[in-house]
């Protein structure tokens, strides 16, 4: 079983490349199967969600190819099967957007129930209320969902709540719907907008994507495209938080600061200088930072994925800070682990109250989710002595080549599957 094993306590000091945006990636890779045209799509992050993906999508038959590491041209023509593994479906929870793809142009999918993190219990109701409204039949059958519809009719669609995955998935069914859909109380995440731009690009007719009203002109068919995937706001949020919790300097490159705004204020707020450019982001923090509370929203408020990491950086910043979660309910599981570095954090439903501490101890923890994951890691980074990560697999599935990007700006990590490797580790670092 990989670790990472961290010796903390450098600042984190340099540039760091991101990669494009893994959410984003997920959904556009679904949409290129809907045309029997090639479609090449670059940014792609090399992690290995993407990669489950890739080969889910080429196990229905559509031919994948992996020009280069961030780089894949997709031809759905080749599809000849409508119903997807359930081997593909338990390792991401994404590949539902299987089920708007491939209803959208087969107007059939049975694609099983979704895994994918454990971070609360995720219903997809809203997903298959789209569905219907477009006239299509959904019946849960043997842990799976079963979609078909002799035509897809564009309908008006209200969500009872901001879903990204909803949003996505009905856009892209509607893309190839008879006639108009609106979706009210969409998603406004840059994802979502990235994937109605990747659409639109395949002859889709779509607008608002980036408000709360969508609106699908739904067209016969859609045809070939070359795209580049947005930066993504996560990775590039995850390394601002890794500056700040360092007391570091990092300029991050390839991103969208716009889309970083929410992630900025909080650090701004607690005491980060922080210096926006065309394409890139500098983060320094010189002193202790200062309390303050987040609450997660639906963007452009504070993403639920950055909870963890910001968390983090309050549990070494002076005062008490207020953390709370309103989009997933089982999303503080990393703080026992956490308590185990020496943080003194209580949480109360969906609010952890965090009492900043002066430092962290390295200690054994292990990630018990993707974003956890990695800010567990970002935490060995700025404790004293020497902290291993357990169960990066969650982290590899959402973070391409972490370690190597934080040894760049100057970490001492370093992945690890035996004793003898941290043995090596440890005398190397002294
Ligand atoms: C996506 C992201 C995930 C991020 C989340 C919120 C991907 C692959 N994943 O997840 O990283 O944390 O957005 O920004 O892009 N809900 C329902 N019924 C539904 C759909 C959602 O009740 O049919 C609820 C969810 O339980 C949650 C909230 O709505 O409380 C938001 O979920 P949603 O935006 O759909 O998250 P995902 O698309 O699953």
């Amino acid at each position: 079983m990989e670790q990472y094993i961290i010796k903390g306590g450098n600042p984190l000091v340099g540039e760091v490349e991101i990669g494009g945006a893994k959410n984003a990636a997920l959904a556009i890779l679904t949409a290129a199967i809907m045309t029997d045209e090639t479609v090449f799509i670059e940014n792609l992050p090399d992690v290995s969600d993407i990669n489950v993906l890739l080969e889910a999508i080429a196990e229905i038959g559509a031919t994948v190819e992996r020009v280069d590491r961030h780089t894949v041209r997709i031809n759905g023509s080749t599809i000849g099967a409508v119903s997807v593994d359930y081997e593909f479906i338990k390792k991401i929870r994404a590949s539902y957007y299987l089920l708007g793809a491939l209803l959208g142009k087969y107007k059939k999918a049975e694609v099983p129930l979704p895994g994918g993190c454990n971070i609360g219990s995720r219903p997809i109701d809203q997903h298959l209320k789209g569905f219907r409204a477009l006239g299509a039949e959904v019946t849960i059958q043997h842990g799976a969902i079963m979609a078909s519809a002799s035509d897809l009719t564009g309908s008006h669609i209200f969500l009872d709540m901001v879903s990204v995955g909803a949003t996505i998935n009905i856009m892209m069914a509607a893309a190839l719907a008879k006639g108009y859909t609106i979706i009210e109380n969409a998603a406004k995440e840059p994802h979502v907008v990235d994937v109605a731009n990747f659409l639109n690009s395949m002859g889709a007719n779509i607008k608002g994507a980036g408000t709360d009203v969508i609106r699908i002109r739904g067209v016969e068919s859609l045809h070939s495209t070359n795209y580049s995937i947005v930066p993504d706001m996560i990775e590039a949020g995850t390394y601002m938080c890794a500056a700040a919790a360092t007391k570091g300097d990092i300029l991050i490159k390839n991103v969208i600061p716009k889309h970083l705004e929410a992630i900025t204020a909080k650090l701004v707020e607690i005491g980060c200088e922080v210096q926006e450019f065309d394409d890139s982001i500098r983060i320094i923090a010189s002193k202790r930072l200062r309390r303050t509370h987040v609450k997660t929203l639906p963007y452009p408020g504070y993403p639920t994925d950055m909870q963890p990491q910001i968390a983090v950086t309050l549990a070494l910043a002076e005062g008490t800070s207020i953390v709370t979660e309103s989009i997933f309910e089982n999303r503080f599981k990393y703080v026992d682990e956490l308590s185990r570095m020496g943080s003194t954090i209580k949480v109360e439903g969906n609010t952890a109250i965090i009492d900043g501490v002066e430092k962290f101890t390295g200690a054994r923890v292990s990630a018990p989710d993707l974003r956890a994951g990695a800010a567990l890691v970002i935490a060995g980074l700025a404790a004293e002595g020497i902290t291993t990560v357990d169960d990066i697999i969650y982290i590899q599935r959402g973070y391409e080549d972490f370690e190597g990007k934080l040894r760049s700006l100057g970490a001492e990590i370093e992945k690890v599957s035996t004793e003898k490797e941290i043995q090596k580790f440890k005398l190397r670092i002294g």
